[in-house]
């Protein structure tokens, strides 16, 4: 409760929340929520099985809005994907989060098996590389070759969208 009250005591005070947050974190670790990450889970075994089935898991994918945790990426990771581009408007995600995320992708390996047809030891192996994540906050896509992203993916984003910049935003993509 006080911790509650000292740090939005402190948010108000403090401009640069994401200088903040890491201050934050480094006293206070990030705790998960397991429901919300139960969810993410499998929302991303379905967004990479569909990703598979049109066979675009191998190439350059983009996740518009990372938020915390990255589960999803890491899934995509795990399936093989050449590159990932992480874009935010607001940097949330550290490292205690991505450590966070690559656990999470690596606890259902014959789920995503089964789903990507590829060996359980490729995909954890996969998973225990070094991350290669292009993490983008502000997402600077004007910056990206045109046709240089094969997949661009986004899980409860869009709604936080306003409907004006969700157009360009289409056309962009
Ligand atoms: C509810 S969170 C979802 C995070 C993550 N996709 C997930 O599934 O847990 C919404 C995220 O979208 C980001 N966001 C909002 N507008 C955005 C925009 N125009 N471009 C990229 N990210 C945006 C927010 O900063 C926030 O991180």
């Amino acid at each position: 409760m006080w911790s509650i009250v000292i740090r939005d005591g402190l948010k108000s005070l403090v401009s640069g929340s994401r200088h903040l947050r890491q201050w934050v974190r480094k006293i206070q670790p990030y705790r998960s929520w397991p429901q919300n990450d139960d969810l993410a889970l499998l929302q991303g075994l379905q967004i990479v099985s569909s990703a598979h089935n049109h066979g675009l898991t191998n190439g350059v994918i983009m996740e518009v809005g990372t938020g915390w945790i990255s589960t999803i990426p890491h899934l995509f990771l795990a399936a093989g994907a050449q590159r990932i581009l992480l874009t935010d408007i607001e940097r949330l995600a550290d490292e205690q989060t991505f450590t966070h995320g690559r656990k999470l992708a690596a606890t259902k390996p014959q789920s995503l098996s089964d789903k990507v047809g590829t060996e359980k030891k490729t995909l954890c192996a996969n998973l225990s590389k070094p991350d290669h994540f292009d993490y983008r906050c502000p997402p600077r896509t004007e910056e990206l070759a045109s046709d240089s992203i094969d997949l661009i993916y986004s899980r409860t984003v869009l709604e936080h969208i306003e409907p004006e910049t969700l157009v360009q935003l289409q056309q962009e993509w």
